[in-house]
């Protein structure tokens, strides 16, 4: 277990760096993040480096036991480098300049940009590669984080460059963009230009093209510092810091060059299901590269800095949303960051070692949770607990969510994470997969929303069903292939066969957010099995050919046609939902099929707030709701060594134990005087 934080010591004077290392010792802090913001500290003009301090901190960490995650610098050029280089500054779509005074200042396609960033990463890589102290590299910080897109002469450059690489002449790029469409039909690459501001809507095919290619510039970034590390002839893991679901960059790509995937998560605490997205981002970044235990690079200790408001965490949520972390398989959580600035941006943002000093709740607590990760024995890697997973398809995201849709309201993100709460709340393990992974062992499978779908992937889908496996597909699923392009012969077009319908038509409703005022249906009810719901955004027109209706729309223009259908086949299933149920809805049908799959919770019977996780013969129980639960699970306390059997949970109270080889757990009850409830 790592534990440990951002460490920023060139924020200090050097006389403060021996109380830092003797602070992280008494905090069980075992590696710090370094270097993360210190370009300029390092070069201070171009062809100049000043190792020397580093140097020291490095070697007085490793004289005080602390292991160093070495950044590689690149995340916020000097300023002399945009002084002497005004072409590496990113711009809008409109044009205007990003320019220094900030961080992330850079164009990621500028082969300036990358020199300048390659001579760094060679200089730094060279003199630590060997260093006994050095266990991890930490590659740039949050590629895109501030700067989703740049439209730059040299993003118009190396987009050219991508997309000679991607077709094989202009006429495979006219036809993929559909350019027939309002005279926009190129002769040569050197006439494309990033999708700059415009007067009116863009081609679908060029933003599709162009959010693949911002992804891959960064990526590109990323792997030529890789190679440069790996050059210097560094042998430790390499990864950079994730985001989890972070729109600009597809990780499902990037997380094969990653040794292990890293990420951070900064639950807000005003927000009291803050934790289930944050049990979304952990499962996420888990499915990633499900083999290989991840890192909680950064969360905070208690407030932040860059929300409206920066409520405190509660005490013992810190360490709950840890062990929530731990639980859903990370090896080691950090902070940003060790020691709170004195100044800068960033001095309100909590640290491990607050500005107000050691007699501080938050410091406490800092020291509490190292004392208990110190005490955890190693835990399983690449455990496979889930039988549920969800579809989520970065490229599909920008393609669903593009503009002039039936629906413009659609929200990829919000629907995937309202299914994934749905099957939280009843403590059900999910991951989240591209749909070619389907097939790794699942007995039920969502997805939401699956507009843009490769042949391969529908194939990967047929076949989960046609192996036995439970699918609950739509709405707005199936409608485009690669290019954002329909296919012929109407939607649904691959997979009607497995699903045994056809969509006629969307039926877009009022979207729920929309101004009181505005006319027309909002939302369609509709009643099965599971009773009545309510579906909103879509309520689309089906065609059932050959499946058998569970509920029907039960009000406005769609009453009496079907809602959810589903085509038995013997062993599995394929159902098809017609409209976007709201958050009661979404529960309702998640019930239903959940007893149809015959998927059982991790832990029965446990309240909604309640968590409990399985990480192999692992199981960790967190409770984030306001009230004292008891749970009837038994096991061996990882944290103390003791034999449990039956636990109870104050807020914010969490257990990882290991569980008897039986691996049994009985019914817990919930908040204390009612169980069950
Ligand atoms: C992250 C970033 C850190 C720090 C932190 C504050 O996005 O990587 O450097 O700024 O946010 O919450």
């Amino acid at each position: 277990m790592h534990y440990g934080a951002d460490y920023n010591p060139e924020q200090w004077p050097e006389e403060i760096w021996p109380d830092d290392v003797a602070r992280m010792r008494e905090a069980g802090v075992t590696m710090v993040s370094l270097g993360i913001f210190s370009w300029a500290r390092i070069q201070p003009r171009e062809g100049e480096f000043d190792f020397a301090w580093l140097d020291r901190v490095i070697d007085l960490l490793h004289e005080g036991g602390i292991a160093v995650d070495l950044a590689t610098a690149t995340a916020s050029p000097p300023p002399w480098a945009s002084a002497a280089y005004p072409e590496i500054l990113p711009r809008d779509e409109d044009g205007s300049i990003f320019w220094p005074g900030s961080r992330q200042q850079f164009a990621p396609s500028s082969p300036v940009y990358r020199r300048l960033a390659g001579e760094l990463v060679a200089a730094i890589a060279g003199r630590y590669a060997e260093h006994p102290a050095v266990v991890m590299w930490h590659v740039n910080n949050e590629y895109g984080c501030h700067l989703n897109f740049d439209y730059s002469d040299a993003a118009r450059d190396a987009f050219r460059r991508w997309l000679r690489d991607r077709y094989a002449g202009i006429d495979e790029l006219n036809a993929a963009w559909g350019t027939n469409f309002w005279s926009q039909r190129y002769s040569s690459f050197d006439e494309i230009l990033p999708p700059r501001k415009a007067p009116y809507s863009r081609n679908p095919g060029q933003m599709l093209d162009f959010r693949r290619f911002t992804s891959d510039m960064l990526l590109e970034c990323y792997l030529m510092e890789k190679e440069l590390i790996r050059a210097a002839g560094a042998t430790q893991p390499i990864t950079t810091n994730f985001m989890g679901a972070f729109k600009p960059a597809d990780y499902a790509r990037w997380a094969e060059h990653v040794d292990l995937v890293s990420d951070d998560c900064y639950p807000d605490p005003n927000d009291p299901e803050s934790f289930r997205a944050a049990a979304f981002q952990r499962d996420l970044v888990r499915s990633l590269k499900p083999d290989v235990p991840w890192l909680l690079m950064e969360q905070a200790t208690n407030a932040l800095n860059w929300r409206p408001t920066n409520a405190p965490k509660a005490p013992g949520q810190m360490a709950a949303l840890s062990a929530q972390a731990i639980g859903r398989g990370a090896d080691g959580i950090l902070f940003f960051q060790w020691r709170q600035s004195r100044a800068g941006a960033e001095k309100f943002h909590s640290a491990m070692l607050p500005h107000a000093g050691t007699d501080t709740r938050t410091w406490r607590e800092v020291v509490a949770l190292g004392d208990a990760l110190a005490a955890l024995p190693e835990l399983p890697a690449g455990a496979r607990d889930a039988r549920v997973a969800i579809v989520f398809d970065w490229e599909n995201w920008w393609a669903v969510e593009a503009s002039d849709h039936p629906q413009n309201g659609l929200d990829y993100l919000a629907v995937v994470q309202r299914w994934y709460r749905a099957l939280h709340r009843r403590h059900v393990q999910v991951d989240l997969v591209p749909a070619a992974r389907v097939g790794e062992g699942y007995d039920l499978v969502v997805a939401p929303l699956l507009y843009l779908l490769r042949e391969a992937d529908a194939a990967a889908l047929t076949g989960f069903v046609e192996a036995g496996g439970h699918l609950v597909a739509g709405p707005f699923t199936d409608i485009v292939d690669e290019y954002d392009r329909f296919r012929d012969g109407g939607f649904l077009t691959q997979l009607r066969g497995i699903l045994g319908v056809d969509v006629e038509d969307f039926g877009a409703l009022v979207a729920p957010d929309a101004p009181a005022a505005s006319p027309g249906e909002r939302t369609a009810p509709f009643s099965g099995p599971f009773g009545a719901a309510v579906g909103t955004l879509l309520a689309e027109e089906l065609r059932v050919t050959d499946a058998s209706v569970e509920a029907f729309f039960t009000g406005g223009r769609l009453t009496g046609r079907p809602a959810l259908t589903v085509r038995d086949t013997g062993r599995g299933s394929a159902r098809y939902l017609a409209t976007v149920p709201d958050e009661a809805g979404v529960q309702a049908v998640v019930d239903h099929v959940l007893a149809a799959a015959g998927v059982e919770p991790v832990v029965p019977e446990l309240p909604a707030d309640v968590e409990a996780m399985r990480r192999g013969d692992v199981l960790t129980v967190v409770n984030h709701g306001p009230e004292r639960v008891s749970a009837t699970v038994a096991g061996t306390d990882l944290v103390t060594g003791e034999a449990i059997d039956g636990i109870r949970l104050d807020p914010y109270d969490w257990r990882i134990l290991r569980l008897p080889a039986a691996a049994a757990t009985e019914p817990a009850s919930g908040p204390e005087g009612a169980p069950g409830a």
